[in-house]
């Protein structure tokens, strides 16, 4: 009765904190909305028309369009960042990313085709390289179209100051904009930096010709052919030279796990990884291990396999605090045979919030962080349960003071994690003879963590679960550079 009414307040509890959340979470997606679509509206006012009659009575209703139109566009725009990121648990900073991204492209645009005198010279591609990177390709692409159809609002509603040819300016966002999807559709994610330059500066002669035929198709056959090839794939070069440096820098403000991020937390010169290899080389040792089968199992279910392993590289580094205390790092002294079961216990389950700590201190991405602290879910340390169990003469244990703390894994990647991690561990202590053993001492192990119930609380299914079990039992002896031995399972069978 009284858990029930303990577990009845928490529940309440973490409703409120959650709602609590969903309005702070509203609230700043709304301030930057309503920030976009300003800044944007007066940049425009600036940009193709004169600033101080847009608020005259006649241009009024122009002007407020403008801004409702801006307004209607960052909205569509943020919808479709919650739907594409909501998978993976949908942040602000996703949001605010989107918007500077779209904000910083529209306005580098619309400034460099003006002060050129050229509608072709239009970077329109730098958002979506960003974003490709730093979120997903459908948020690249919305926020590529937003560009394009409030730059032809722009143009449209312009009110003459500037002289423009309204169907030259159709005709190049529409080549500029064909140029980003085609960077989008084709520009590989996992490329290294440099080759994703290279891939970024040679898409855009693809579109070219286009640039040439309708700018034919206006019946202009002058020099201005010419000029409009060289701007177009001038500002598409110039988009990628600027995105590397953009991508540093918000890769370090926003702390974002991108690939490029990732492979550089992977290399094992970096001091978290160093000082891990030289105070508990075993369990250095264990981490490469399960980063190698973490990786194989997320690319096998089509999660981020460098995210994967680079979490498994860092899930243990809440050891550092005592090293000792796990056995991957013993060699002859055993702490634990001088310490009682709960003490034991208490400094083994610690090492997850400890890593957590470590990770954020070391401003590690969210991801990483949380998986350092969610990769034993709420699992029993079982070994020293079983010898407080042994030591206590009569009754019962609650085995709840011998659990980690949790929470359960939140995410596929953190209960890949959690599966090579348990497993990895279990077959460094032993590894089966025969094949037979071999797959079902892993199928145990994976069915004793769903026994209790530590997939609870994220999107995995069964069928992944099953492909995970198949790529370790595959991939895991050619690791350990062990082989099962086939000739006695043969001869057993004799
Ligand atoms: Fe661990
Ligand atoms: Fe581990």
């Amino acid at each position: 009765m009284i858990d029930d009414v303990k577990d009845l307040s928490r529940v309440e509890k973490e409703k409120k904190l959650s709602r609590k959340k969903f309005t702070n979470f509203l609230g700043k997606t709304f301030i930057s909305v309503i920030l976009s679509a300003v800044i944007i509206s007066v940049f425009t006012l600036f940009i193709v028309n004169d600033f101080l009659s847009a608020f005259t009575v006649e241009r009024a209703l122009v002007t407020t369009g403008q801004f409702v139109s801006a307004l209607l566009l960052f909205i569509l725009l943020q919808i479709g960042v919650y739907k594409y990121t909501s998978k993976n648990g949908s942040s602000i900073r996703d949001f605010w990313l989107t918007s500077i991204m779209t904000l910083i492209t529209y306005i580098g645009t619309m400034a460099a085709c003006t002060l050129l005198d050229n509608l072709y010279a239009m970077p329109i591609a730098l958002s979506t390289l960003v974003l490709i990177e730093l979120i997903d390709r459908r948020t690249a692409t919305l926020s590529t179209a937003v560009i394009g159809v409030f730059m032809m609002i722009a143009f449209l509603f312009a009110d003459g100051t500037k002289v423009f040819d309204l169907s030259v300016a159709v005709s190049a966002i529409v080549c500029n904009c064909m140029c980003a999807v085609l960077i989008n559709f084709l520009e590989h994610k996992h490329y290294s930096r440099l080759k994703f330059l290279i891939a970024a500066i040679f898409m855009p002669l693809a579109m070219q010709p286009l640039v040439v035929t309708l700018t034919l198709a206006h019946r202009d056959l002058s020099i201005q052919i010419l000029w409009n090839v060289v701007w177009c794939y001038g500002a598409n070069v110039a988009a990628a030279l600027v995105f590397m440096p953009l991508v540093a820098i918000f890769e370090g403000m926003f702390n974002i796990a991108d690939d490029f991020r990732l492979n550089e937390l992977c290399n094992l010169s970096n001091p978290l990884l160093k000082r891990l290899a030289s105070e508990a080389p075993g369990t250095f040792n264990h981490s490469l291990v399960v980063g190698n089968l973490s990786e194989a199992c997320a690319s096998a279910i089509g999660e981020n396999p460098n995210m994967a392993r680079c979490a498994a590289y860092y899930h243990d580094i809440g050891k550092l605090k005592a090293p000792i205390y796990f056995s991957e790092n013993q060699s002859s002294y055993n702490p634990h045979d001088e310490l009682i079961p709960e003490v034991s216990v208490s400094m083994i389950t610690s090492h997850t919030l400890f890593g957590e700590i470590l990770a954020k201190q070391n401003r590690l991405p969210k991801e990483i962080v949380a998986i350092c602290r969610e990769h034993h879910g709420t699992s029993p340390v079982g070994y020293f349960y079983r010898k407080a169990l042994t030591l206590k003469e009569e009754g019962d244990l609650a085995v709840d003071k011998y659990t980690y703390a949790g929470p359960k894994p939140q995410t596929k990647i953190a209960a890949i994690i959690m599966i090579a991690d348990t497993i990895e561990a279990a077959m460094r202590a032993y590894m089966p003879d025969t094949k037979d053993e071999y797959e079902a001492r892993i199928n145990k192990l994976v069915d004793e963590k769903l026994e209790l119930r530590q997939f609870d609380e994220c999107p995995i299914t069964m069928g992944d679960i099953a492909i995970i079990k198949q790529t370790i039992i595959e991939v895991l002896p050619s690791i350990h550079h062990s082989r099962v031995n086939y000739d006695k399972k043969r001869k057993a069978n004799r």
